[in-house]
């Protein structure tokens, strides 16, 4: 089997893990207006499809903002705001209804050229916001309840519950509704795993927020930040809070980290933050745990933990290319049996992607060793992440300094702050199985030193 078809294979392998996983949960798409008006929508309603057919519960919350702006514009009336919402005046609200269900018959539309049914529905108990620091609010409502027993009938049958901006007060009388707080209380009250905020713009890009404390390693190759935790989210919300006025689209990152904040800690496991002009995005963001988006989860999705039994054959899969390459020593599966205490992997979603191991040498000096990444998953910080915690490892059983022994990482060490050493400085036992043919550099860390300079 070629490359190709081993990381395809991988690929595919990938694909089923998320599918046995997610398929029959339920997932809240909150889509902002603009993303109707751009080339990849009829790409991305196909994939929504797809996930439909499959077994995934979809629910669509449509956002309708920009074309409620346009359609009052056009009937000249102008709205006024209190703050950041809207107030819908009697004369309006015909208009707002009218471009809401607009925003959500196309929807619709664009599920049924996939052949999957779509039901735009009443499932929202709205209650008006009355009068708010003096300003009538009009026909602006807030979210009383989302009918669930609903909503959950019609995913039974396989369709696509559409939840409009509109919600009705128990005698009928309609509200304009944030489709954010659609989206937050459908996701809560629906027990969703996952809210997908889909837009058409930049996002959370790493190099728009330079100096916002984003997390080393959160980077992926399009420049987007990849995962955060809610707390890590948290800290760039308050650093993109205070840059509203420089850059134009950082206001709608802000309402995007809000509800996604909103969202974890209603119990949404996991909230995505796609642009939908990247072809596939809800797919590889699903199906791939790199993903193309900006995930906030509060579940368990990644972690360094010692090595299983059962995480032998995964580690032995990442090592065997480079054992081959002879960047790594050889080592079976008994040789791994046998140090198992030594070694710890790295975890994303239930899947192995990195391993190494600190071996006593004795003398007060561990040795880190089998380090390897899982090449798709290289360049985003498992290998200076698991690094450093066998370096804390080591600290915490009293180590007084660590080493490697490496053929082609010298430069790779060097930058997390080893320093090339003598043989001779080595433990005795380790210098007796020193491979003379090989001829590997030692590069070490005093352990005092890194203390000192944290
Ligand atoms: C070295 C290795 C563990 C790095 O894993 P990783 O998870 O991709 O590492 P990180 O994401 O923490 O770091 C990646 C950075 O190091 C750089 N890097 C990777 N290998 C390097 C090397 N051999 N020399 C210098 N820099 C290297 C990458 O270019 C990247 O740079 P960037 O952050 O500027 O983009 C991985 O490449 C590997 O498995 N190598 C083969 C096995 C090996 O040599 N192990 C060490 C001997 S014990």
């Amino acid at each position: 089997m070629d490359n190709t078809d081993s990381s395809q294979v991988a690929l595919i392998r990938e694909a089923f893990h998320y599918q046995s996983r997610f398929a029959g949960s339920t997932m809240v798409f909150k889509i902002d207006f603009p993303v109707l008006e751009d080339p990849s929508f009829p790409i991305l309603m196909r994939d929504l499809a797809l996930l439909s057919k499959t077994g995934f519960r979809v629910v669509i919350v449509p956002g309708a903002k920009e074309r409620i702006d346009s359609v009052l514009k056009e009937y000249d009336i102008v709205s006024t705001y209190l703050r950041d919402a809207r107030i819908t005046s009697a004369s309006a609200m015909p208009f707002v209804e009218m471009a809401a269900f607009h925003v959500a018959n196309r929807l619709m539309t664009g599920l049924s050229a996939d052949r999957v049914e779509a039901v735009i529905g009443n499932f929202v108990r709205a209650r008006g916001l009355g009068v708010v620091d003096g300003a009538d609010m009009e026909n602006s409502g807030c979210v009383e309840k989302v009918l669930t027993d609903s909503i959950v009938k019609i995913l039974g049958l396989g369709m696509v519950p559409i939840l409009p901006c509109i919600g009705w007060s128990p005698a009928g009388r309609p509200y304009n509704l944030p489709s954010d707080e659609i989206a937050l209380a459908a996701s809560s009250a629906l027990g969703a795993v996952k809210l997908f905020i889909v837009s058409v713009h930049d996002g959370l890009k790493a190099d728009a927020l330079e100096g916002a404390g984003i997390p080393p390693g959160a980077v992926g190759e399009n420049g987007r930040i990849t995962r955060l935790t809610p707390q890590e989210a948290e800290e760039i919300l308050k650093a993109v809070s205070a840059r509203t006025e420089t850059l134009p689209f950082m206001k709608k990152v802000r309402s995007e980290l809000k509800l996604a904040l909103g969202a974890s800690k209603t119990g949404v496991e996991r909230v995505h933050l796609i642009d939908a002009r990247e072809s596939g995005s809800v797919l590889r963001e699903l199906f791939s745990n790199l993903g193309s988006g900006t995930m906030i989860y509060a579940d368990e999705y990644e972690s360094i933990r010692p090595l299983k039994t059962k995480d032998i054959a995964d580690i032995l899969r990442i090592m065997e290319p480079l054992m081959k390459q002879g960047m790594l020593l050889q080592r079976r599966a008994g040789d791994i049996q046998e140090k198992k205490e030594d070694y710890a992997v790295f975890e994303i979603d239930s899947s192995i992607h990195a391993c190494g191991a600190l071996h006593d040498w004795g003398e007060g000096q561990g040795e880190i060793a089998a380090i390897a990444t899982d090449p798709a998953y290289a360049d985003i910080g498992l290998g200076r992440r698991l690094v450093r915690y066998l370096i804390d490892r080591a600290s915490k059983q009293g180590f007084r300094r660590v080493f490697v022994l490496t053929t082609k990482t010298q430069d790779w060490f060097e930058l997390l702050g080893f320093k090339e050493c003598p043989i001779e400085s080595l433990p005795e036992r380790r210098q007796k199985k020193y491979d003379q043919a090989r001829k590997s550099k030692a590069y070490a860390l005093t352990l005092e030193r890194l203390q000192s300079q944290q």
